[in-house]
């Protein structure tokens, strides 16, 4: 069911847990499964990201996603950072089966929190990037199955 990437990242999450005083914290979760995420970012004065952590209490998929979703802003621009989708988070991990499609998106909405944290603490403006709707998304499919 699951690629060996994303039975990877599950069993060997890379930048699990929190950075103390970081520029953005971002925390989205699923009303219906109960899944939340949060990521950190540390972002330097050039707004290039140095450091992301996260935490999820959630499935093995949103483990996966957002284990390779840290794996890729890191090093990046914010602007760059704003660019990297849900969808590329899934190419990178080489698929996820359908129904767990809407945990990839977790990890997406997060960081997007995250930035948009950041911005505001540093009273930025980041193209493109829009308020977050809320930290609960109430109109995501109920899971499948649980873990
Ligand atoms: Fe809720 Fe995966 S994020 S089931």
């Amino acid at each position: 069911m699951y690629t060996e990437k994303v039975m990877d990242h599950f069993q060997n999450p890379r930048n699990v847990g929190e950075i103390e005083n970081a520029s953005g914290v971002g925390t989205v979760g699923n009303a219906k499964c109960g899944d939340i995420m949060r990521i950190y970012l540390d972002i330097d004065d050039n707004g290039i990201i140095q450091d992301v952590k996260f935490k999820t209490f959630g499935c093995g998929a949103a483990v996966a996603t957002s284990s390779m979703a840290t794996e890729l802003v890191k090093g990046k621009s914010v602007q760059e950072a704003l660019n990297i989708t849900n969808k590329a988070v899934m190419e990178a991990l080489d698929g996820l089966p359908p129904v767990k499609v809407h945990c990839s998106l977790l990890a997406e909405e997060a960081i997007h929190a995250a930035l948009w944290d950041y911005a505001e603490k540093n009273g930025l403006v980041i193209e493109g990037l829009e308020k977050p709707k809320s930290d609960i998304h109430e109109d995501e499919e109920a899971p499948e199955e649980e873990y």
